[in-house]
């Protein structure tokens, strides 16, 4: 079997539509896993992913580790259009948003594109970080986006947000400069703090529970009273009063305005 096959029916396995993940990044990661597993052929490596639950869990993990996309959950971002940002735009002059966990740049960038849409764009400051120093290069310096990436972008956001460029998609200049970009590991000790609106999806699948109970914690502190964090689909918090937050959007949840420090 070659590569472009196996790719296929690894692919049609995980779900992942992986030929639409092009890149040299994805093709390397696939086959260092097939060399650190010492798999012969690559007939050998997809019998291995039918038969071995973990190995194909790992499989998975180690290839969705940078996965991101535009307007990712479309219905969750319209809860961010139509309740978030405008409550933290009624209550504050200036918002402050951490995408924490930002990949190549296409969750905090759909952020700027709401903002921007809401005629807010000089009124909210994004950070977004991340501890990939490879991706983040990308997503400071490569503004071009494929299908995939850009597949639940609303019609008329893509006529007025991007501009065709053969088969990619080149995001517009004003939204690329409304995100700042860092490195950030999530298991430093060191937040910044007074967010408005904290945005970590899929990035903790993997953390241990452990891990993730004293992130959400430092999530808390650093939000201000009236805040909110954003977590992925997978992620709800299910004891989320444990820390003082609030639940008023599935996945969104909030600092009491009147909590005191
Ligand atoms: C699957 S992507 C999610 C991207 C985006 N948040 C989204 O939902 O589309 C996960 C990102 O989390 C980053 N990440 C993993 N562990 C991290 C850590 N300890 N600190 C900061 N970022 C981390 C990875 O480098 C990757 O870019």
């Amino acid at each position: 079997m070659d590569y472009p096959t196996f790719k296929k029916l690894a692919g049609a396995l995980t779900g992942l539509e992986l030929s639409n993940y092009k890149s040299q990044q994805m093709d390397r990661r696939i086959n260092s896993l097939k060399t650190l597993w010492n798999i012969e052929t690559y007939e050998d490596f997809l019998k291995l992913l039918q038969s071995d639950p973990q190995k194909f869990k790992e499989f998975i993990n180690r290839l969705t580790i940078n996965v991101s996309e535009f307007f990712r959950n479309p219905e969750r971002y319209e809860d961010l259009w139509n309740r978030v940002l405008p409550d933290l735009l009624k209550r504050n002059r200036e918002v402050k948003i951490w995408s924490a966990g930002c990949s190549n740049g296409a969750e905090p960038f759909s952020v700027a594109i709401i903002a921007s849409e809401l005629y807010a764009a000089d009124r909210v400051r994004i950070l977004a970080t991340d501890v990939d120093r490879e991706i983040l290069h990308k997503a400071q310096n490569q503004p071009l986006f494929n299908d995939n990436e850009v597949k639940c972008v609303p019609d008329d956001l893509r006529k007025n947000y991007f501009e065709k460029r053969g088969e990619f998609f080149r995001l517009k200049e004003s939204i690329r400069q409304m995100v700042t970009f860092r490195f950030h590991n999530l298991h430093e000790n060191h937040f910044d703090t007074d967010w408005d609106l904290i945005i970590c999806r899929n990035v903790v699948i993997y953390f241990t529970s452990e891990a993730k109970n004293i992130l959400y914690q430092k999530f808390f502190d650093a939000l201000k009273p009236g805040g909110y964090l954003w977590v992925g689909g997978t992620e709800p918090l299910l004891n989320y009063k444990s820390w003082g937050y609030e639940n008023p959007a599935p996945l969104f949840y909030q600092k009491p305005v009147n909590n005191v420090a």
